[in-house]
């Protein structure tokens, strides 16, 4: 345990809330989160869909949730009908941005190279990438999970250089099959696989980048009753909610379960 690393919960919307809904959920969240105590260096993050940025943007000065995308594309500005640049997210408050989440590797057929790129691009915004790494049930049954998810953040991040304390990246360990399917993996199991994924970290950078610029989280099925068995684990900085964030007791349950561990970190 490093006792300076604050956990991070962050909640990924996906296309389940209308505009309505998203900011009234936010503000119910916000609320709650008020009310909490030792929420100090917690980070909270919230990513909604692209449309119900503008609106909550208005309530991130006086809040302690930090606001995140769930894509974003690689060039500033041009002609790329329906894609939103990184500068475009910052307009909007935003700090963090979610990178080959397996939903878009799967549906949209996004590639190494293109999460590739879009962390250049999010970087050079100096905005925070969240890169989604993980392996299929088949991969994992081929005995090719470690391989698939350290190919991923090799490719996501070779040639980057970063320089110490002007950045943080975010890597979400999902194993695929996992998510939305209400059975998360074993937190021991999510524990060995953050490992693999710090040592490929270490293969690519000096080890003081690795651990002041890096902070690993685990995803996939994660709600309030399990939480605390990933969250006590040495190499998991964090956890990203996808259904459970959706309802407003459970996510403040998650994020109750983290300030209780947070001590001991
Ligand atoms: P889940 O989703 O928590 O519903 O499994 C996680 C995710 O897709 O990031």
């Amino acid at each position: 345990m490093t006792g300076t690393k604050s956990l991070l919960i962050l909640a990924n919307w996906k296309m389940q809330l209308n505009n309505a809904e998203s900011l009234a959920l936010f503000k119910e969240i916000d609320e709650e989160l008020k009310g909490l105590k030792n929420t100090e260096g917690m980070g909270v993050i919230i990513c909604p869909s692209f449309t119900a940025l503008p609106e909550i943007a208005k309530l991130i000065p006086e809040t302690k949730i930090k606001l995140g995308a769930q894509d974003v594309f690689w060039e500033q500005v041009g002609v790329y009908t329906g894609e939103v640049s990184p500068e475009m997210l910052k307009e909007c408050n935003c700090q963090y941005v979610l990178v080959g989440h397996s939903d878009r590797r799967t549906y949209l057929k996004e590639t190494d190279e293109m999460v590739h790129l879009k962390i250049k691009a999010t970087l050079a915004s100096l905005l925070s990438p969240v890169i989604c790494v993980g392996e299929t049930f088949k991969e994992r049954q081929l005995g090719r999970k470690d391989y698939v998810v350290i190919r991923q953040v090799t490719q996501a991040l070779s040639g980057i250089d970063l320089i110490l304390d002007s950045t943080q990246l975010i890597i979400a360990y999902e194993p695929v099959w996992v998510i939305g399917s209400g059975q998360a993996i074993d937190s021991e199991e999510a524990e060995y696989m953050h490992q693999v994924i710090k040592q490929s970290l270490i293969d690519l950078y000096p080890m003081k980048i690795v651990e002041n610029c890096f902070r690993i989280i685990y995803g996939g099925s994660i709600n309030s009753q399990i939480v605390k068995s990933f969250l006590v684990q040495p190499h998991i900085d964090g956890v990203l909610v996808g259904g459970a964030s959706l309802n407003k007791e459970e996510f403040i349950g998650i994020i109750k379960e983290a300030i209780k561990v947070q001590k001991f970190k």
